[in-house]
Parts: structure tokens; C-alpha cells; sequence
């Protein structure tokens, strides 16, 4: 593991034998995890960067079972105002790169399979064109009912008082995993990880698990961190590439793209 500058460009990492490069031919399968740095060029304030989100809002006020049983009000009109961010974003050129080789793969020309897992609520993978993400913190567009389970897709605002549209009683939360609350989708997520050749993760800070640790669930896959500065968990990657995700993911897209080519 080297963790450095390359000469000439301050911003871009070079390990002096890149993963992607190393052995092309075992690049097949690769599950890539997103967190709020991908995001962070479409406008979307990440979580722990300066002037992100926990520096304006307590964690404990809005983002736990606590929080929503205490004040659930205040829940509800904390991820209203995020749902409503959604409509004034886009997904930026990271989002677009890692659609692009899921849509190769589906095609056909690309011989590869990509799996990506976010821990993050927007809908910018989606928007891009990507498929079965696995939304591993839940979605900011969809309700859950504590009542009856059912989840609806949502836009639009909502009160402790809006009514499931399935049971009809006052009973929806947001279909968010909140601090304390077991992530969605591990059985899928742990099949992904102990399967692939390559593990990239993008824009997280490594601060908070599991997501922390699925670098170490992942065998003897190579391991890639991008990210615009280090992060807690830099060092237990084969590779660091420290720049902004709009560029490195399309670079690294293209290069994964002429290793495994199908004519
Ligand atoms: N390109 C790449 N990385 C970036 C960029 C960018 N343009 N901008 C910021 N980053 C990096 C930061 O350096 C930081 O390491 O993105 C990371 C964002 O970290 P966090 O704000 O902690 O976000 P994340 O890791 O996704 O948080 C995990 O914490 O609060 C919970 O549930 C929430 O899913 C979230 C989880």
C-alpha cells in the first residue's frame, strides 16, 4: 500500500502498479461502493466534510429511533427539505461513468458485471441510468409504514399525520436507516463482496459500519479508494486515487472498459 502525490498533477494518486492494470484479465466481476462524495459535485452537501450536514444538524435530533419517537415532526421536515434538494440536482459524470458500464455489460460489450452499493439516499445513481443499486441506507423517495411494513414511493412532503396509502393509518417514517438501525440488503451485499475480483469505493469516509469494513470482506480482491482526500480507511486499500469522482470514475471507467473490450 502507497499512499502518495504523483509528480506533476497534486491531485491524482498513481500507484506505481495500478490495480486495473495489473491483472486486467480478473477484472470480471466488480462491486463498487458509493458514499456522499460521489454526490458532492451534483450540489448535494456530504455528511462530515466542512459545512456538510452534521455540522448543521445533530444526529441525534433527526437520524435516530430516538429522535423520531421524541420529535417525529422534526424528522419528517428534516428529510422533506432533502427530498426536495433532489429536484434541483443531477447526476454528474461519476454517476453517468458507472451507468455506462453497467449498460456495456448489458450489452454485451463490455465483459464485465458491476454491482454497485451506495450509502447513499439520493436518486442520482438511478437518474443516470444505473440498475439494481443496492440502497444500503434506504432512499429518501420511499416511506415506510411502522404499522403494516408496506413502502410507497414519495415526492412529495410528509407529516406524522399523512396516511399509509396502503392501511390508512398515521404510521410512516422515513425509509431511511437511521444510527442504530441495521443496514438493508446485507445477505446481497455480503454475496457481492466475497465474490468479486475488484472492490472500488468512492467518496466515503470510512467512518461508519458496516460500509467501513467491506474492504476487508472482499478476499483477495484488488482494492481501490477515490477519494478527494484520504480517508480513515485509505490505508487498508491495494490503491488510493485522491481526486475529485467526476474525474477519476470516468478515467477509471474508460480504463476498465479497454481491458475488457468485446468486439
Ligand atoms: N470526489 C470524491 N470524494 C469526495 C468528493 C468528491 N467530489 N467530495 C467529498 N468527498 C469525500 C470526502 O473526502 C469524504 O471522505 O467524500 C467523503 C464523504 O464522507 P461522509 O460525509 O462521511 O459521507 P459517507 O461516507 O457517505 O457517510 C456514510 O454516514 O451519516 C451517515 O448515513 C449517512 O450514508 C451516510 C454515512
Amino acid at each position: 500500500m502507497w499512499v502518495g502525490l504523483a509528480t506533476g498533477d497534486p491531485r491524482h494518486h498513481l500507484r506505481r502498479t495500478p490495480v486495473t492494470t495489473r491483472r486486467p484479465e480478473r477484472v470480471k466481476r466488480i462491486v463498487v461502493l458509493t458514499g456522499a462524495g460521489i454526490s458532492q459535485e451534483s450540489g448535494l452537501e456530504t455528511f462530515r466534510d466542512a459545512n456538510g450536514l452534521w455540522a448543521h444538524h445533530r444526529i441525534e435530533d433527526v437520524c435516530t429511533p430516538e429522535a423520531l419517537a421524541r420529535d417525529p415532526a422534526l424528522v419528517h421536515r428534516f428529510y422533506n427539505l432533502r427530498r426536495a434538494q433532489l429536484r434541483d440536482v443531477a447526476p454528474n459524470a461519476a454517476h453517468q461513468a458507472l451507468a455506462e458500464l453497467q449498460a456495456a455489460s448489458r450489452a454485451g460489450t463490455w465483459a464485465g458485471t458491476v454491482t454497485i452499493i451506495t450509502q447513499n439516499v439520493d436518486d442520482l445513481h438511478e437518474r443516470a441510468g444505473s440498475t439494481d443499486v443496492i440502497h444500503m441506507h434506504g432512499r429518501l423517495n420511499s416511506m415506510r409504514c411502522t404499522a403494516c411494513e408496506a413502502r410507497h414511493e414519495t415526492t412529495g412532503d410528509t407529516t406524522p399525520a399523512t396516511p399509509c396509502p396502503s392501511c390508512g393509518r398515521p404510521a410512516l417514517r422515513p425509509d431511511i436507516v437511521f444510527f442504530g438501525e441495521i443496514p438493508l440488503h446485507m445477505e446481497a451485499i455480503t454475496a457481492a463482496l466475497t465474490t468479486c475480483d475488484l472492490f472500488v469505493a468512492i467518496g466515503t469516509s470510512g467512518q461508519v459500519y458496516p460500509a467501513a469494513a467491506f474492504v476487508d470482506l472482499v478476499g483477495d480482491a484488488q482494492t481501490l479508494d477515490i477519494n478527494i482526500a484520504p480517508s480513515e480507511i485509505s490505508t487498508r486499500f491495494d490503491e488510493t486515487r485522491l481526486g475529485a469522482a467526476g474525474t477519476l470514475v470516468p478515467r477509471l471507467v474508460r480504463a476498465l472498459m479497454e481491458a475488457q473490450h468485446v468486439a
